[in-house]
């Protein structure tokens, strides 16, 4: 098994400085408006890094977010800067979510979890605990990085080379600008479509939608508030191309 590269400290340090307006703006914010839309009270945070998506979730909502990541250097970050009281943050262990009973979230989310996981059983494995700790009709929400824009330069990230196709779940390198130029370089994963729809129908789920947010679905207005709300302008291909790919999938 591949080791997670976000145990490391200075990975984890730099992945809380990467801005994510990308991903908040065509990921995150779908998310949230779903989890709203289901009024989910208690919410599932499988991998939650540094907490960024966790605490925008508990300011937004009225819900109890348990956050679980494997890393402890990114639950020590999230438990330090993102503190928040509808919150509880846990190390998980071996993808094992025996501390949570059957039956009692009403909402989980993974959000670029498995296009960090190298191997397909762990990834089933995961799906199969968090179906497990779902409610009925109750909404799994994934986003990981579009298996269809693998080496687009995007505004923010570049996943892949350009012009290489990648084979099912092959390693790529993935580039994340941070702002002191630097870039943040992590190896993931080449999942294809077919790799999450298998897994959440053997895990059990259905009615599996898939969604490609891109700029160009915003209204010009909509676009302009975006870039006041963030003070961000500097879009690239993800004005005409879905960088990330985004999951919804239900427990019966
Ligand atoms: C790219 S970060 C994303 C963090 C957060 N979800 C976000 O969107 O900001 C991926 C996180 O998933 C965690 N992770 C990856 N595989 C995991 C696994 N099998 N079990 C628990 N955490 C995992 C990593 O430790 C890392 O913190």
């Amino acid at each position: 098994m591949t080791e997670n590269l976000f145990k490391d400290e200075v990975v984890a340090n730099q992945f809380n400085d990467y801005n994510d307006v990308l991903e908040q703006v065509l990921g995150y914010n779908f998310v949230l408006s779903i989890l709203k839309s289901t009024q989910a009270k208690k919410i599932l945070d499988y991998g939650c890094g540094p907490g960024k998506v966790s605490l925008r979730l508990a300011n937004q909502l009225s819900a109890d977010i348990l956050a679980v990541d494997e890393s402890a250097k990114m639950i020590e970050i999230a438990k330090r800067e993102r503190k928040h009281q509808q919150i509880d943050y846990k190390i998980v262990k071996k993808d094992n979510l025996d501390f949570i009973s059957d039956n009692s979230v009403d909402g989980a989310i993974a959000c670029y979890v498995f296009i960090n996981n190298q191997s397909e059983q762990r990834i089933l494995k995961i799906m199969r605990e968090i179906y497990r700790t779902l409610r009925p009709n109750s909404h799994f929400i994934i986003l990981d990085t579009n298996p269809n824009t693998t080496g687009v330069p995007f505004s923010t990230f570049q996943n892949g080379e350009p012009g290489k196709s990648y084979s099912y779940g092959e390693e790529r390198v993935e580039k994340l600008n941070l702002d002191s130029q630097e870039k943040l370089i992590l190896h993931d994963f080449n999942w294809p479509n077919r790799m999450y729809e298998t897994n959440l129908k053997r895990a059990g789920f259905s009615e599996i939608t898939v969604r490609y947010p891109k700029l160009e679905d915003f209204s010009a207005e909509q676009i302009q508030q975006i870039e006041q709300e963030y003070h961000y302008k500097s879009w690239l291909n993800e004005k005409t191309q879905a960088p990330f790919i985004l999951y919804q999938a239900i427990k019966k």
